[in-house]
């Protein structure tokens, strides 16, 4: 049997004849760029999460890259965040000019570490980014009261979330900014690239909305050097579709996550992906750790079952960010997660079948 690692085409879904009407209806309209589309899916997708406004970007990167630029980080200025996650976390905190901080993440989760966030706050700190790796919203309430303490902006790379609870309440409502992806294969997916800024409060991003657009306030007025960063109506058209099939994917999610724990919890040294009661994680990705990962891996790979690894190098062992001075053992939770997990097959649509088949090669593989 093979089983794909994702499936992230629409042909076949409950959704695929409402995206391609939606697609046909932006294509005959000529309208490209901005437009009814793109103002409807923002005030969607701030429902959905209960923020207060939400701005489309062109990417989820853009979406940190200028979530950033609205909290006021620029050069010189620090934003601690994880090396465990994509590099395009500390990319953005790059491109503003200021300096990733990083902090090890917590053994159980994966996620950041938030008892270890007072102690990396310096003066020039102006934001802390967390990510809700894998679907797991982060421990909030913790970051947020040393966000008040310090005066500093708590920002949540949601890329990987979207519609994940943290006591009750969604990602994108949780910091004061937010930043996702609609990358093709995240829960909520585009037909190509897109991204969203969330905001708590109500006006807190009209300088995401004029950094998307060239820095304009109106037609050809810059005020600030912006950025093309704007989601075109296309995407806009088919993200409202998707968007409306977003939960019952999201429970869906949650029940292969039921049957994948039931099928490996007696697989002698696999460790299953924990989370606290108070989250209720949106399983992008289902990631276990496995002794022996690489060898595993080949095993599984060799028996049709694709997997993948998120992430296998630690964002301060990259050789693009050597020059922060990181050395191997600064962050040893992060490097031995990385050396250990491994990233199941994950889609709305795996079937128990493939679920079983998945454990039976697992445990023949260890
Ligand atoms: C955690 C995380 N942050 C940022 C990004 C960047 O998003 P994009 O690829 O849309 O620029 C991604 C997705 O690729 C991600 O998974």
């Amino acid at each position: 049997m093979k089983v794909a690692f994702a499936d992230v085409g629409i042909a076949g879904k409950p959704y695929e004849t409402d995206v391609l009407a939606a697609a046909t209806r932006v294509l005959k309209s000529g309208n490209y760029i901005g437009g009814p589309e793109v103002d409807a899916l923002e005030r969607e997708f701030a429902e959905f999460c209960g923020a207060a406004e939400a701005v489309t970007v062109r990417t989820g990167t853009d979406a940190l890259t200028f979530a950033l630029r609205a909290a006021g980080v620029g050069l010189g200025d620090e934003v601690i965040t994880v090396p465990l996650t994509f590099i395009a976390t500390a990319e953005a905190i790059s491109h503003v000019g200021a300096t990733p901080v990083f902090v090890d993440v917590d053994p159980e989760t994966a996620l950041m570490d938030t008892r270890r966030v007072a102690a990396a706050i310096t003066r020039r700190t102006r934001a802390i980014l967390p990510v809700h790796l894998w679907g797991q919203p982060v421990e909030m309430n913790t970051l947020m009261a040393l966000g008040r303490e310090h005066g500093v902006t708590v920002i949540e790379d949601a890329c990987q979330a979207h519609g994940a609870e943290y006591r009750g309440r969604r990602t994108g409502n949780l910091g004061d900014l937010a930043a996702f992806s609609f990358y093709p294969s995240k829960n909520l997916g585009a037909c190509g690239e897109g991204g969203m800024v969330t905001a708590r409060d109500p006006g807190a991003l009209a300088l995401v909305r004029r950094l998307r657009d060239h820095g304009q306030a109106a037609r050809y007025q810059h005020d600030v050097i912006g950025y093309n960063g704007r989601l075109d109506a296309l995407q806009a058209a088919i993200l409202r579709v998707k968007l409306r099939a977003l939960d019952a994917a999201n429970a869906q999610r949650r029940k292969i996550a039921l049957s994948y724990e039931e099928a490996l919890g007696d697989i002698p040294g696999v460790v299953l992906p924990r989370h606290p009661a108070h989250v209720l994680p949106v399983w992008h990705l289902y990631v276990i750790q496995v002794p022996e990962r690489n060898r595993v891996r080949e095993r599984l790979t060799a028996a049709g079952v694709e997997t993948g690894l998120h992430y296998p190098t630690p964002v301060h062992l990259q050789r693009a960010y050597r020059f922060l001075g990181y050395q191997p053992g600064d962050f040893p939770i992060s490097e031995q997660l990385a050396e250990t997990i491994l990233s199941l097959p994950f889609h709305p649509e795996l079937g128990e079948a493939q679920i079983a088949y998945v454990a039976d090669c697992l445990r023949s593989a260890r």
